[in-house]
């Protein structure tokens, strides 16, 4: 029996917004608190993730340490977690490629992520020739790279968003077609449903917080300052009703600053609890409680993440130390794997 083993990874295109905050990183700490002592711990910054579309090097390496320097601002323990850069493991890539001997083409053209990179609807045929001119191999590959991430830790639970379950699929899909072709070493893992709704777009309630919105107010970052977040908030899309109730059908908007409301609220109430409480009270006024308690909430994490960019050195050190554990994490699933493939 495999020891217990939580593995999540997390693209440095950005500073985290609130949906990456509350949809996985928010829960990766509540794991890290949670879990028993024998309980293994990776989080990544996947780097290799965030070239499948044209990146900058020198935006890249800042991000990478700006990512990395949020994780620890949240809360988690690189004494207790290994948190580490994917490229500084060799072993996803290697694995990327021996997973992509046995995995089926049909099966990944099937998968919709990619679709919505390149901005085509989900029913798209992936074989037309205008998408396929457009789809760099990278991107049409990248859940082969995802199975890969989380099966060379043979992690046994992978904690994603709702977006992201297809791809946990994909990945036991992957430990069916190498283990039946190269005897039983890779371990498959079991999805952790992030408990958090999807935190929707400030600018539209029909579309998730995405860092890719070219529309900054459509985000609220976990680093930013409460003027920003005031701002952000007070332009939020609503509707034209001049009271506040849970009605996510009719009232999308107001139902997204509810659900966020409640995540930052220090009673622990619901949506529709906080539906009903402030039920009489104008759009403005409330937007601006919710803008409150959204920076409340926060100053603790941009605190931590201004003392640690701060704090010279410490984010390399750690970063340093998580690659050399999660290679030899890696290095116990590729000595089985090398020798079963037969080299
Ligand atoms: P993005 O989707 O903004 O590019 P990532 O792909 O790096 O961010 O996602 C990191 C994690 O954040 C994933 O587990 C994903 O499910 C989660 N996530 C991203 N956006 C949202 C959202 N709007 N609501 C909830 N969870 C989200
Ligand atoms: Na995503």
């Amino acid at each position: 029996v495999p020891p217990p083993t939580i593995f999540s990874g997390i693209q440095p295109t950005g500073i985290p917004h609130l949906g990456n905050y509350l949809g996985a990183l928010h829960q990766w700490v509540h794991l890290q608190n949670t879990a028993t002592p024998e309980t293994k711990l990776l989080f990544s910054i996947v780097d290799l993730h965030a070239i499948t579309v044209p990146q900058e090097a020198a935006r890249l390496k800042r991000w990478k340490k700006e990512s990395l320097a949020t994780l620890l601002a949240v809360g988690l323990d690189p004494g207790r977690c290994v948190l580490f850069s994917q490229s500084a493991v060799p072993a996803h890539s290697e694995l990327m490629w021996i997973l992509s001997c046995t995995a089926s083409m049909g099966y990944l053209s099937r998968m919709t992520q990619w679709k919505s990179k390149l901005q085509l609807q989900d029913n798209a045929s992936p074989l037309d020739e205008s998408s396929k001119s457009k789809l760099k191999l990278g991107l049409f590959s990248y859940p082969v790279l995802q199975a890969a991430d989380i099966l060379v830790h043979r992690a046994t639970h992978v904690p994603v968003g709702e977006d992201q379950s297809q791809h946990l699929e994909f990945a036991r899909e992957c430990v069916t077609n190498f283990n039946h072709a190269y005897g039983p070493h890779l371990v498959e893992p079991k999805t952790i449903m992030s408990p958090a709704k999807r935190v929707m777009s400030l600018q539209n309630p029909h579309q998730k917080m995405s860092k890719s919105n070219p529309d900054a107010r459509s985000r609220i970052l976990i680093t930013d300052s409460p003027s920003t977040i005031k701002a952000n908030v007070m332009s939020a899309l609503t509707d034209s009703l001049n009271s506040v109730s849970y009605d996510p059908v009719n009232r999308p908007g107001v139902a997204n600053l509810l659900s966020l409301l409640s995540h930052f609220d220090v009673e622990g109430r619901s949506a529709e609890e906080l539906g009903k409480v402030h039920g009489d009270m104008g759009l403005g006024k409330f937007k601006s409680l919710v803008a409150d308690a959204i920076s409340v909430g926060l100053e603790g994490v941009r605190n931590e993440y201004e003392r640690i960019l701060d704090d010279e050195g410490y984010v390399e050190n750690v970063e340093r130390e998580g690659g050399r554990k999660a290679r030899e994490s890696a290095e116990e699933t590729m000595g089985l794997v090398r020798d079963a493939v037969g080299f």
